[in-house]
């Protein structure tokens, strides 16, 4: 099977497995695991933060990061299609006692001037907003990518409203790698940014949270209170050293066949192809069902994801090469053809 789910099936390569197996570990409740330690600086180092929080997953990174930047009763302003509305349960309700004040846009970014249109007047009986999320890249928009500009331009729009900002960047290096920008460019201005290591970078677990040095030490606290206080967590943050040391830099070849899945559903008729920034690619089916062709791919070996009834997604990724995803684009000429 050509597996185009997610990028999130991808296995830990065999100098993943060697570090995991060859890990130094200690009890990282204690703080005492030096793989885990060496990670945390590696990544706060990368991405230009004072300090980094390895964490189980990128949903526990981003909750946290609600937690310790919102207040209960407050909102935060977040795309409709984001992650933290669509995907977490609730998450930000069920542990922070915050609500999502929703924006649509079709490339799911916020711009500048939709923010400060979705704010409400300051008074004392209207909702508070405290957090605006950006996420890039964008998944359900079709792994859409905020510049530097654009990325400075909604923080800036989010600091004057006295707002703080969290970047969803569970594929934060997809949009560096695409935009041939360093990825702490990327961050630059935000409160807190989590990045993850176990979708295109391969690593089998994990994620970071990254924020100023205080921050930190509160979300290390929220991250215990969660459940997620690991001990000989060295085993996997191992891995996570692989994944931001060696893993970065090859993803332009996921993008680039991405761009190929991409151009062979836009030869195809009635549907409409969202361009291909990353390693994403969303198509919306006219008058047919997502799930009906997911299961017409998947008899021609072929995986993908229906995201919702005329949505296919596909994802590229290490464990699909340029000769499978060109096999996967006959499939989708015969299906959709
Ligand atoms: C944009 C985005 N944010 C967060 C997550 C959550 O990551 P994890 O699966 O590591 O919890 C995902 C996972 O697919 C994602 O696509």
């Amino acid at each position: 099977m050509i597996d185009l789910r997610s990028d999130t099936v991808t296995r830990p390569t065999p100098q993943m497995r060697r570090a995991m197996a060859e890990a130094e570990v200690g009890d990282d409740v204690y703080g005492e695991d030096p793989t885990v330690n060496r990670l945390q600086e590696r990544a706060a180092r990368l991405l230009g933060f004072e300090a980094a929080l390895f964490v189980p997953s990128g949903v526990m990174g981003n909750e946290i990061a609600i937690r310790i930047l919102t207040r209960p009763g407050q909102e935060l302003l977040a795309d409709d299609r984001s992650h933290v509305v669509q995907y977490e349960l609730a998450g930000m309700a069920a542990l922070s006692g915050v609500m999502p004040r929703t924006l649509t846009s079709p490339d799911g970014l916020l711009t500048p001037e939709a923010i400060r249109r979705a704010l409400p007047p300051k008074a004392y009986y209207r909702s508070e907003v405290a957090l605006v999320v950006l996420e890039n890249t964008h998944n359900l928009a079709g792994g859409t990518v905020y510049t530097v500009e654009q990325t400075r331009a909604a923080i800036a729009a989010a600091r004057e409203a006295g707002l703080k900002v969290h970047i969803d960047g569970a594929r934060l290096w997809n949009a560096a790698v695409a935009l041939r920008v360093r990825s702490d460019e990327l961050a630059a201005g935000a409160d807190t940014v989590m990045v993850d290591l176990s979708k295109g970078l391969c690593a089998p677990v994990g994620g970071l949270l990254l924020a100023s040095r205080e921050r930190i030490e509160e979300a290390r606290r929220v991250r215990k209170q969660l459940g997620g206080g690991m001990r000989q967590a060295g085993i996997i943050a191992a891995a996570g050293l692989v994944a931001i040391e060696t893993m970065i830099e090859r993803l332009v070849e996921d993008h680039a066949n991405a761009r190929l899945l991409g151009a062979a559903l836009a030869a195809c008729p009635r549907l409409r192809v969202t361009p291909v920034r990353t390693n994403i690619v969303v198509a919306s089916l006219e008058g047919r069902s997502a799930a009906a062709v997911v299961a017409a791919l998947a008899e021609r070996g072929v995986l993908a994801s229906a995201m919702d009834a005329v949505t296919l997604r596909l994802v590229t990724h290490r464990d699909v090469s340029r000769s499978e995803c060109e096999r996967a684009a006959g499939a989708l000429a015969a299906v959709l053809g």
